[in-house]
Order: C-alpha cells, then structure tokens, then sequence
C-alpha cells in the first residue's frame, strides 16, 4: 500500500516531476477520443487501497471531463487527494449578470474527493464550493525565484491591477525585490492617465507579473504604456500561460522581451515547476 500518482492528460510533465520529487513511479494513464468526439481515460495501475493523487488542469471542457473520468475510475482508492494545477473556468467565479452561472462553483462542487488543492486560483472565494477541504497553493515564490536569477537592470516587479498584487507582492516580498501596480487615474471626463502608482520605472526593467495571461490583451496593453513611459525592458511572467489565439504574437509586438510561466499549463514558456509545491503539500 502506497502513494500513487494519477496523472491526466493536461499534466504528465507536471505529475511525473511531482512524482520524482515524491520517490514514486507515475503508472501509465490511457486517453482517447472516440469518433464522437468523447473522451476517455483509464488508469492503468492497481488503485484499490492506495493513496491516490490525481493531478489535471483543466483549460478545456475535454480535459474537465478526463478529471471526472480519472477521479470516477479511483473510487476504491484509501484516500483521493485531486490537484488542479489550472482550473478552467475560475474566472466566472460571480455572478455578473442576472441569469449567469457561477461557472466555478457548478465546476468546484461535482469534484468529489478527500482534498483538493489549485494553484493561484483567480479568487479563492471559490474554494469553498468543493465539497471537501480545498487550499490554494501560491507559486509567485518560484517565479520570484526565477526573477532575482535574470539578469536585469534595476528591476520592478509590476502588477497590472491592484488584484495582481496578490502574485506580485509574495514573490517581491520574499526576494527583495521593489514592486509596484499599474494604476488608473482620472484626470477629466475623457482622460485617464495609467501608471505605476509609486515607482519611477524609466530605465528600469520591468517584470510585469499576473495570474493569467490568455488573450495577452492586459498585458500587450501594460507593455506598450511602459515602453512609452520609458522602461529599458519589458519582460512577462504569470502563474498560467493559457495563450490563446495570437497572444504571444501580441506580446512580442507590444515590446516584450521574455516571458516565463510555470508548468501549471504545460507550454513552451513553462520555465519554472509548481512540482515542489505540490510535492510539499500533498505530503503534508
Ligand atoms: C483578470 O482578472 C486576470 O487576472 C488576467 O489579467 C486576465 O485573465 C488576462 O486575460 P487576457 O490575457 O485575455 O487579457
């Protein structure tokens, strides 16, 4: 009897790092789709008994129904712990407007486990929707981490909005770093001025950090003001690289000049791994 690690579909590279972290094997898991276009997993190893910890993140509708697929094919584990790296659908967390879902509560609540943990939910007011103990763990250290290792010239962690601040601050804080957010000012009826709220960022470079970048549309935006406001560089970091559509195309075209993310979504510009957090947790 042991601690074994489910990996799905939208997170193998993440699971198996966990899983070495953990000094454990990661078995098999099979996916396909059927000419219908529904999906389906298997878990290949013995589950019956164990501690199970499924790990998915689900940026699509496909990959939300492997995670129930995974967690149904688990029911006779000891114990089921689910990690959702990236939780689709967060971002709908209220109800915005009359006859809206709550798209993360009708998510959270069909997750049926011993604990969840996310990483960086958008609003961890959704947490409380899972029907069991769900914590949110906070990567912006490792990003911190990857930040104070670049070589840059005076550099600002920067928040495009005060609701940034949560990612930012943490990662600032822990290593020394001097950090600030963008901030919207109106000057008259038809003017508004944005700029970082206290910092003088001219000649420096800048890490503009968020939570998510998926249109890069916030982002491209921030970039093109501080280029103008005089920043050297303009570098990108966020917890999770959804990009959609041309995102990075935008981003580049805007003056970036770098971006990392983490491997909570697995792409190119997964520089840094969530793995030892979540080892971290699941031991606890
Ligand atoms: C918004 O509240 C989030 O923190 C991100 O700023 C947003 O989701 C980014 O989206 P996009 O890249 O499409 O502008």
């Amino acid at each position: 009897m042991g601690l074994k690690i489910v990996a799905g579909p939208s997170s193998q590279l993440l699971a198996t790092r966990t899983a070495s972290l953990l000094g454990v094997g990661v078995d098999l898991t099979d996916y396909k789709e059927f000419p219908d276009g529904e999906v389906y997993a298997r878990v290949t190893g013995e589950i019956k008994g164990q501690d199970v910890v499924v790990i998915q993140s689900t940026p699509t509708a496909d990959d939300y129904v492997y995670l129930l697929e995974l967690i149904d094919a688990c029911d006779e584990a000891k114990t089921l712990t689910v990690i959702i790296p990236y939780m689709g659908y967060a971002r709908q967390d209220k109800r915005f407007h009359p006859g809206e879902p709550i798209s993360a509560r009708a998510i959270a609540k069909t997750i049926k486990a011993d604990r969840v943990f996310t990483v960086n939910i958008h609003d961890p007011s959704v947490l409380p929707y899972f029907p069991c103990p769900a914590t949110d763990l906070n990567a912006s250290g490792v990003i911190g981490n990857y930040v104070v290792n670049m070589s840059l010239y005076e550099p600002v962690l920067l928040a495009p909005d005060d609701g940034a601040l949560k990612i930012v601050k943490p990662a600032a804080e822990q290593y020394k770093l001097p950090y600030d957010y963008l901030e919207k000012t109106r000057i008259s009826g038809d003017e508004v001025k944005i700029a970082p709220k206290n910092l003088d960022i001219k000649g420096r470079d800048v890490v503009l950090m968020d939570d998510i970048v998926s249109t890069g549309g916030t982002i491209a935006e921030a970039i093109k003001l501080l280029k103008a406001q005089g920043a050297r560089e303009v570098h990108v970091a966020c917890i999770h690289a959804v990009l959609v559509r041309n995102a990075v195309l935008r981003l580049n075209n805007g003056g970036m000049r770098s971006i990392l993310s983490t491997d909570t979504l697995e792409k190119a510009t997964s520089k840094v791994s969530v793995a030892p957090i979540i080892a971290e947790a699941v031991k606890r």
